[in-house]
């Protein structure tokens, strides 16, 4: 833990998910069920439907509305208690584009144009992306320096944004001669931090890629399931005894690392236990495990879908609680900065 959270901020856990498609594997065990980890150790979480930056790309408005909701069933059906977390939309909470907008006068364009995410999104043509996608990261600093977060598990790929994140507190903190933000820590444990395409070892596992068979979709069905573990693509040759027989097998890696992470062992055991066998073995046995987990949190999202007045409702009662953490942080903050707030 930072030694500033460890003597002035209390602990305090923060994460979000965009809601754009349906959720994979890759958010399940990379984010999803580490926030429900995380519940259970005894420090505040506050977990969120980041829906202001799924709009930084194109959403049709029902389906942004249908994701959201999906993804709140995702959270719950995954085990999130709405009662002992906060589950929340980031747009019902206006604290985080304000505090957005401080951030995106203290953050600098060098260090947005070193983001590899907005890199890779606006592609060769960054002339025809939209402000807010360049934004991105001032936003997602905002989010989580909001509640003085102190923990932020994600995934690999959101590492540099969370650094960036640091580099916005400890500006702030410089430039106006405070210690107001906590120098926040990323969470990156587990198997299952990368968990990469079943089409290609070399690329994540992804919302956005277009094939389909490139992941798990948390909706899949036992028999869709089954199908994209036997097409995933590996090396004809058995596992081996050891991880260090994995170093350049990128594939049988990833499948090896999955298993891991839905059984909740190390890949050392997995590798261990499978050692000798090859991918007609062990597949079908990565496939049953799949099933078993997946398909009772697909059964209660379906569920709890089937009442959308109920998942706003939940999601409503987190942004009232959000943002009674957030407001005075807020105030504070327009207050260090020298902006006049008149009671009214
Ligand atoms: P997003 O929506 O792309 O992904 C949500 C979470 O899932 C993790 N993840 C993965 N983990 C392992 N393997 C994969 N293949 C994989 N794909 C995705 C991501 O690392 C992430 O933890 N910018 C964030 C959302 C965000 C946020 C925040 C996160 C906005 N504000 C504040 C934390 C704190 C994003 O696009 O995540």
């Amino acid at each position: 833990m930072a030694d500033a959270a460890k003597t002035k901020f209390t602990p305090r856990v923060f994460s979000g998910i965009q809601p754009t498609n349906h959720l994979q594997l890759g958010n399940y065990l990379g984010a999803v069920k580490r926030f429900v980890q995380m519940q259970d150790s005894g420090i505040e979480t506050i977990y969120c439907i980041v829906d202001q930056h799924a709009i930084t790309v194109w959403q049709d408005p029902s389906d942004l509305r249908h994701a959201t909701r999906e993804l709140a069933a995702g959270y719950i059906a995954a085990g999130l208690d709405p009662k002992r977390s906060i589950l929340f939309n980031q747009s019902q909470v206006p604290a985080h584009a304000q505090l957005g907008w401080i951030f995106n006068c203290v953050a600098r364009m060098g260090w947005m144009n070193r983001m590899t995410q907005w890199k890779d999104k606006a592609g060769k043509d960054s002339e025809k992306a939209s402000l807010g996608l360049f934004a991105y990261p001032s936003l997602m600093a905002a989010d989580i320096l909001l509640y003085h977060a102190t923990h932020v598990p994600v995934g690999e790929d959101q590492k540099q944004h969370v650094e960036l994140t640091r580099d916005i507190a400890m500006k702030f903190n410089h430039d106006y001669k405070v210690d107001f933000f906590p120098i926040t820590e990323p969470v990156i444990e587990g198997a299952a931090t990368r968990v990469m395409s079943l089409r290609d070892g070399s690329k994540k596992m992804s919302k956005s890629d277009p094939s389909d068979q490139s992941r798990i979709n948390l909706t899949d069905d036992a028999d869709t399931i089954a199908q994209k573990f036997r097409k995933a693509r590996t090396d004809a040759e058995p596992l081996p005894g050891t991880l260090a027989g994995l170093k350049d097998r990128p594939e049988a890696r990833n499948l090896v690392n999955i298993y891991a992470a839905l059984s909740d062992q190390t890949a050392e055991k997995v590798v261990a236990e499978f050692a000798g066998q090859g991918f007609g073995t062990f597949k079908p046995a990565l496939a049953d495990l799949a099933v078993a987990k997946l398909s009772p949190i697909a059964t209660e999202m379906k569920r709890l879908m089937a009442d959308p007045a109920e998942i706003d409702r939940i999601l409503g009662d987190g942004a009232e609680r959000a943002n009674a953490i957030a407001e005075p942080i807020l105030a504070k903050t327009f207050d260090i900065v020298g902006m006049i707030r008149s009671q009214r």
